[in-house]
């Protein structure tokens, strides 16, 4: 009988031929093939990889052969850049929004403010995570009204979700404070200012939890994708409990609880590392995006006469030297001389928008969430808006329950800024707003 190789016998088995890398030099030259440089160009590139060995990433974030993965890179980068203890990247922004939601303990018979303006996903998320959304107005700033916040806190408030719209920073002092004094969590909604600022502290990090998106259109941009980010260590395991399908790859992945809370079964919200390199690129050149936004606003906004326009009121700015800078707003006295100056400034060749038009379906203003105005819900128990848990009073839904909202949007003339304008073209801008103010809002 042969010797068995356990008693020191000579092996049956001394060499398997290993697959290829399920993910390889082709499906890199396929990722290539997604930047339309010229055929040249791919046809040397591919050269050069035809003699390469066929070796691939590690495609998972977690378990990583280096230790470091590179969506881990991501979000160790993410925490120096934004001065924040935590990060954890995940597939989306609104990813962000119900982890983020799930960590704070928002459920079951719990209500939080949310905007009447900003993209429906805010406040779709609240009723995802089984919560009360409860639409509050927004003020001159065009973000989230204090004011508003202050007078619909109930005893089932949880949560207070600032979101800095359309580059505009929220007033954080006022809400910070406002949740202080009732012992409210704070989740800001960065998705459309990822980078921006506000009195000198990045946005994002002013409450309990910053939710940053980095979707195609965003200003941090890996396709899809998202960042949550929280100095509260418990919050940031909670987070990634739900991110993670219930904590199944934790460092200690097999450990049992070590705090109270820290597991429950969960989704998956996690990051691609093809997504996390593209995010490590755009993380690099965030600084310098943001800095000429805001120059290029400022340029624009303080060439504007506006002292001169007695029919022309400037949006309110919570930080005038922060936000993103990817806009400026004014407001006309009614709706219909806003879309008379809106048509006028595009004439002219300024990149100029409205924010609301009632007959136009657009998702960003309360009053088109039928989904939650009419409280649908995917099954007929009608859960969360008729939970047991629930012991408030409904908010009133209805298209008109926020009519400052509604006029301030109607009557509001955008600016889309240009991060790449030179002096003379945010020159040109502001001359052109003049020009127009001077025929229509003196
Ligand atoms: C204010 C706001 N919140 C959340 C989201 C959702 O982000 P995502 O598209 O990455 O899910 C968006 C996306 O447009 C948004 O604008």
């Amino acid at each position: 009988m042969e010797q068995l190789a356990i008693n020191g016998g000579p092996k049956a088995v001394t060499k398997l031929t290993s697959s290829p890398p399920k993910v390889g030099l082709q499906e890199l030259a396929e990722i290539i093939d997604l930047w339309p440089i010229s055929r040249q160009a791919k046809e040397a590139i591919n050269d050069i990889l035809q003699h390469e060995p066929d070796v691939g990433p590690h495609m998972f974030r977690y378990y990583h052969p280096e230790g470091e993965s590179t969506v881990d890179k991501a979000e160790r980068e993410f925490c120096q850049l934004f001065g924040c203890r935590h990060a954890l990247a995940v597939n989306s922004g609104t990813s962000a929004l119900i982890a983020a939601y799930v960590a704070c303990g928002i459920g079951p018979g719990t209500e939080v403010i949310v905007p009447a303006y900003t993209f429906f996903a805010t406040a779709a998320t609240v009723v995802t995570a089984k919560a009360i959304p409860v639409i509050a107005e927004i003020d001159s700033s065009l973000t989230i009204d204090p004011h508003d916040v202050a007078d619909k806190i109930t005893p089932q408030t949880k949560a207070i979700v600032p979101v800095h719209m359309a580059g505009f920073a929220c007033d954080m002092e006022a809400i910070t404070e406002i949740a202080r004094e009732h012992n409210l969590v704070v989740i800001e909604d960065c998705a459309q200012a990822d980078g921006g600022w506000y009195k000198g502290k990045r946005l994002g990090t002013w409450g309990h939890v910053g939710c940053f998106s980095f979707d195609a259109y965003k200003l941090i941009s890996s396709g899809e994708g998202g960042m949550l980010c929280t100095d509260d260590e418990m919050l940031y395991v909670r987070a990634q409990s739900w991110h993670d399908t219930a904590a199944c790859w934790r460092p200690d992945r097999y450990a049992r609880e070590r705090m109270p809370g820290e597991l429950f079964c969960g989704e998956n919200y996690r990051l691609s590392e093809i997504q996390g390199a593209i995010v490590r690129a755009q993380l690099r050149k965030i600084d310098a995006t943001i800095s000429s936004y805001i120059a290029n606003r400022n340029r624009v906004r303080d060439a504007i006469t506006a002292e001169r326009f007695p029919q022309l009121q400037m949006a309110k700015d919570n930080d005038p030297d922060g936000g993103a800078g990817t806009g400026i707003a004014f407001f006309c006295p009614t709706a219909r001389k806003a879309r008379e100056v809106i048509e006028a400034l595009q004439a002219e060749g300024v990149p100029a928008g409205g924010l609301y038009d009632q007959n136009i379906r657009d998702w960003h203003h309360y009053d088109h969430w039928e989904h939650i105005l009419e409280q649908k819900t995917p099954t007929p128990e009608g859960c969360p808006y008729s939970c047991p848990y629930y012991k408030g009073t409904l908010p009133d839904y209805s298209a008109d329950m926020c009519p400052k909202t509604l006029d301030y949007l109607s009557r509001t003339v955008r600016i889309d800024i240009g991060a790449s304008w030179t002096a003379e073209d945010c020159a040109a801008v502001a001359a052109g707003i003049n020009k127009v103010a001077a025929a229509l809002l003196s």
